[in-house]
C-alpha cells in the first residue's frame, strides 16, 4: 500500500522519498529517493525525515504506513514480545515518525501528515487484541493533532499484502477497500 501510495504522488508529479526497513526492497522500488528506516528507532526516523528535507527543502506530506501484523492470540495468552513487537511498530513507529514530521511542518507553517490505522482502529476481535490496540492508538494519536495541524488517520478494508499472508483474516476480500478517514 506504501508503494502504491507513493508511485501515486510520483504520478502527480510530487517528489517523493520511500522508507522502509527492507533495504532490498526500497533499492528496487527506487525510482524515487529510498531510505533505509526501521520505524521502532526514532533515531533513524529522525534521519529518514531530515534525509527528505535535506533533499527537496521541505516536507509537504508524509504518509505514515509502516505496520506488522502478529499471529492470532487468546489474549490471556499472549507474550509481551509479541504485544511490543507489534506496538513498537504499529504504534511507537508512527509516533516517531509523526513526531519528526511535525517539527519541520511547524517550522515551515504547513504540512499534512496521514496515518494508516486499520479496521481493528475501530473494532475489537477475537484473538487480536494486541494488534487492535495499536491501530486504536493510532487514530488516538492522530486525532490529539487534529487540532493544531493537517493530520488525519484512515483505515481501510483488508486486502491481500505480506501483511495480511503473515495472518490472513477470516475471509479477506483479496481487493482493497474504500478509505474511511477517522481523524
Ligand atoms: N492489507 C490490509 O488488508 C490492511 C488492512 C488494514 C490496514 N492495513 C495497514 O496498512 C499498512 C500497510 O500494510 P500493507 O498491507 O501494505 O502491508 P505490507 O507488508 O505490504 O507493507 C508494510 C510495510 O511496512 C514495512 N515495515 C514493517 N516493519 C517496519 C519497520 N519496523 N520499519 C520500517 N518499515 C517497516 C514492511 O517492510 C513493508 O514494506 C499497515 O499499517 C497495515 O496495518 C492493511
Amino acid at each position: 500500500m506504501g508503494l502504491a501510495g507513493a508511485r501515486a504522488f510520483a504520478g502527480s508529479g510530487a517528489a517523493v522519498v520511500l522508507v522502509d526497513r527492507d533495504e532490498d526492497a526500497v533499492r528496487e522500488a527506487a525510482e524515487e529517493i529510498g531510505v533505509a528506516c526501521d520505524v521502532t528507532d526514532e533515531r533513524q526516523v529522525e534521519a529518514a525525515v531530515r534525509r527528505a528535507v535535506t533533499e527537496f527543502g521541505r516536507l509537504d506530506m508524509a504518509f505514515g504506513n509502516a505496520g506488522i501484523q502478529v499471529p492470532p492470540s487468546d489474549a490471556a495468552d499472549e507474550s509481551a514480545d509479541s504485544f511490543d513487537r507489534v506496538n513498537g511498530v504499529n504504534l511507537r513507529g508512527v509516533w516517531a515518525a509523526t513526531k519528526h514530521e511535525l517539527r519541520q511542518i511547524r517550522e515551515q507553517g504547513s504540512g499534512a501528515i496521514v496515518n494508516c490505522s486499520s479496521l481493528g482502529g475501530l473494532v475489537g476481535l477475537p484473538e487480536r487484541a494486541a494488534h487492535h490496540a495499536s491501530k486504536h492508538g493510532v487514530i488516538g494519536l492522530t486525532r490529539a493533532l487534529r487540532p493544531v495541524t493537517g493530520v488525519g488517520a484512515g483505515a481501510s478494508g483488508s486486502c491481500t499484502t505480506p501483511v495480511w499472508r503473515a495472518s490472513p483474516p477470516d475471509e479477506p476480500s483479496g481487493k482493497q477497500g474504500d478509505l474511511t478517514l477517522l481523524g
